[in-house]
């Protein structure tokens, strides 16, 4: 359960306010490991072990959906091992967390590209969803060869296509028309939206992460490295969430 002492008195007291939906760029594995003289790779196995950590205490606190860039589409870029190397991690992740998470009542869901993943990784994503697929809890959701532009296009493609065929007139085409073409649309439609985007390792870019959903988040930087992003890393985040004042364009 929730058992940080001082999240326990910040949420007594009422001043505790945990977002529904976080996004999370888990940004710095490849220094992390650096810093340490072991191979990029290293970073992202520690990386792996922070998400497990951190979808259990996000879970606990009552967060409803944490979604995580796991890959983009620009990734691909990378040297051939990395990427075989990241492209296995959800192989790993399912075999040694899933069943834990599982029974945390977590739900695995996905958005990215699917087409270019290696049959191995698909299938490993694939048995994840449909093992954890009538859990209540909290949604982790991987971006994986996700890329927010191009997300974007697809959804105006579709929406041309179905305006072409007078399903709707171009005016009926609104905020939640786009947020159902999006592929954030498996969330549930109040969730689709993080009220926290979380990056790590002192990068202040959001680099093609959500951008259509991103557009009121709280957006919270921190100079820790990934894989060393716990509990009170986390909670820091939290608190510093607590005490914005989110007013979507009002006042
Ligand atoms: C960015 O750090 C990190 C990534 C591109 C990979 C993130 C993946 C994980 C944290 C593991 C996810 C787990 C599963 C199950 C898919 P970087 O390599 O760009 O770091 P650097 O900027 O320090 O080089």
């Amino acid at each position: 359960m929730f058992n940080f002492r001082l999240g326990r008195k910040a949420e007594a007291e009422g001043t505790l306010v945990v977002p529904k939906h976080i996004g999370i760029i888990m940004d710095g594995n490849g220094r992390w490991a650096k810093k340490r003289m072991q191979p990029r790779i290293m970073g992202h196995k520690a990386g792996m072990e922070a998400l497990h950590k951190v979808t259990k205490v996000a879970s606990d606190m009552g967060v409803q959906v944490l979604t995580v860039y796991a890959f983009s589409t620009e990734n691909w870029s990378r040297p051939e091992t990395e990427v075989k190397f990241i492209m296995n991690l959800p192989v790993d992740f399912y075999e040694k967390y899933v069943p834990e998470l599982h029974q945390h009542n977590v739900k695995i869901q996905m958005i990215g590209e699917t087409d270019r993943l290696p049959a191995g990784t698909l299938d490993a994503l694939k048995k994840a969803e449909s093992l954890t697929e009538l859990n209540t809890g909290l949604i982790l959701n991987f971006a994986l060869n996700y890329g927010g532009r191009a997300e974007i296009v697809q959804a105006i493609r579709a929406i041309a296509q179905d305006v072409l065929e007078a399903k709707y007139a171009p005016s009926d085409v609104d905020d939640a028309l786009v947020s159902d073409y999006l592929q954030t649309r498996t969330l549930p439609s109040s969730l689709r939206d993080p009220d926290l985007i979380i990056r790590t390792s002192g990068e202040l870019r959001l680099s093609n992460f959500l951008p259509w959903q991103a557009a009121y988040s709280e957006l919270y930087f921190t100079d820790v490295l990934w894989p060393d992003f716990d509990e009170v890393a986390f909670q820091a985040a939290i608190e510093a969430y607590s005490k914005r004042q989110r007013r979507f364009g009002g006042i």
